[in-house]
């Protein structure tokens, strides 16, 4: 049975809906996910045959945004089906597009334009999704409209000052909770105002989030990136028709949108999600005898780190039937089982990995040396403090592990299993990439790997189980 848990304002859990505190107007409880049983890992043969992740996190955000900005209808291929995107698909709807899913699993999405955006009559229930936040508060910051967000435990403690401090220079006004965080009313800009903005933090949902709001702010609003990001945001905005103006000064990338843009209805076809497969790449890397082809991997250069570090460790994968799906660049992946040796991991490829880095500790901690990782602060702010997370639930399983201020030191197994962990449960703190990281760590393990909760898994992975019994039974 599912069990109903209430957050409250500040952000505290209660398991029965009718006592929970009275929220403050406007501010309506969320519910929490109900939790799954205990679930053990194990081996189960090598991985082999042919599968297929699910679409694009990133991208899937994006395209149900702008295709609801647009007026007409536009259709999304590919789309991720899983709780965060299904999160910015509610909200979309609450903003007055009209969302659905047709028979043949295409999505249809009836925009309401620019502009056109309704007032939401409830809070937006963001779940457990950082995009969907970050890149709706933008959006909103420059609509004259009061909205409420709300989400999970983890989210509530996720830092929003980040875009809470360009949206206001905009114009925007917004009362946080305490720390910075949601539960957060927000009241938009009316008129905004254009700005130029130099990012603090090497992050796309911070650059998006600003470029969103300059869509619907007369003048230029640009967005100055000293280190390179995830670039889906200029690329599908390009695709809907606005132009999106991207210089080169003194070695930093200045992306700027003029506003109010017209945005055309566009067909989308979402590429596989490369941080999906990274699960697989390393779990057929570390099981002996796994011969494994994963198709449809969306390999944009801002997002492909991964490849070439798990190369530079030993890795064997290869890049098949190169091609472009979406405006973006896409190859079959073949990996093959490899012994991996520890590397340091150059911290200039962070921003192109940075949630890749659950998965490669645990490839590191299977490795024949050392693995360090540096520069990996903003770990520390993502769905866990993924750092300490993946220090303690590998240290659990018998993997020798140093965790730094900002980054791991690893000292691998040289390709013999991890002991495992039958007896206690490894925390997966509500984030699903360290669910799905120690879900491969017991394949390559004695005793097996026992995760506390694998519900978080379907906030990016819905088929993951699944795929993972059938690539590894065969
Ligand atoms: C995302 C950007 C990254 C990433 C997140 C998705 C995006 O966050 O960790 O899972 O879609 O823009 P930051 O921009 O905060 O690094």
């Amino acid at each position: 049975m599912r069990e109903t848990m209430v957050l409250d304002a500040a952000g505290i859990k209660t398991p029965d809906a009718s006592k929970a505190r009275r929220l403050p107007e406007g501010w309506s409880a969320v519910k929490d996910r109900a939790r799954m049983p205990h679930y053990t890992f194990t081996y189960n043969g090598p991985l082999t045959g042919t599968l297929r992740v699910p679409g694009d996190k990133s991208i899937s955000h994006r395209a149900l945004m702008f295709a609801s900005l647009c007026v007409g209808t536009s259709r999304i291929t590919g789309l991720l089906e899983g709780e965060d995107v299904l999160a910015t698909a509610a909200a979309m709807r609450q903003l007055g597009a009209r969302i659905e899913r047709e028979s043949d699993g295409v999505w249809r999405v009836d925009g309401v334009g620019l502009g056109g955006l309704l007032e939401p009559a409830q809070a937006l229930d963001m779940g457990n999704s950082g995009t969907s936040t970050r890149l709706l508060m933008g959006l909103l910051a420059s609509h004259g409209l009061t909205a409420t967000f709300v989400g999970d435990a983890s989210l509530s403690g996720r830092p929003m000052k980040r875009v809470i401090a360009p949206l206001s220079q905009m114009g925007a006004a917004f009362e946080p909770s305490r720390g910075g965080t949601l539960p957060l009313m927000l009241r938009g800009a009316q008129p905004p105002v254009p700005i130029t903005y130099r990012l603090p933090v090497a992050s796309a949902q911070v650059k998006s989030a600003v470029l969103l709001a300059g869509l619907n702010t007369p003048g230029t609003t640009s967005v100055i990136e000293p280190v390179p990001t995830r670039d889906h945001t200029e690329r599908m905005l390009s695709a809907f028709g606005v132009e999106v103006e991207i210089a080169e000064e003194a070695g930093e990338r200045v992306i700027s949108v003029t506003g109010e843009a017209d945005l055309s209805p566009c067909d989308v076809v979402v590429p596989g999600d490369p941080s999906s497969a990274a699960f697989f790449l390393v779990a057929a890397l570390a099981v002996p005898g796994s011969d494994l082809v994963i198709e449809n991997v969306g390999l944009n250069p801002t997002r492909a780190g991964i490849i070439s570090v798990l190369r530079e460790m030993g890795g064997a994968i290869e890049e098949l039937n190169p091609r472009e799906v979406g405006g973006e660049p896409v190859a079959d992946l073949r990996v093959r089982h490899s012994a991996l040796k520890g590397i340091d991991v150059d911290p200039a490829l962070a921003p192109s990995m940075i949630d890749e880095f659950p998965v490669l500790f645990v490839a590191a901690a299977l490795a024949d040396g050392t693995t360090r990782t540096s520069g990996l602060e903003e770990l520390r702010v993502k769905e866990s403090d993924r750092l300490a997370a993946m220090a303690a639930a590998l240290t659990s399983v018998g993997a020798r592990v140093v965790e730094l201020p900002d980054g791991l030191e690893i000292e691998g197994t040289s390709g013999d299993p991890l002991r495992g962990s039958a007896n206690a449960a490894v925390e997966t703190q509500l984030d699903h990439r360290i669910a799905m990281a120690m879900a491969v760590a017991g394949l390559a393990s004695h005793d097996g790997v026992q995760i506390d909760d694998t519900a978080p898994i379907a906030t990016s992975f819905p088929t993951f189980m699944e795929l993972l019994q059938e690539s590894s039974g065969r």
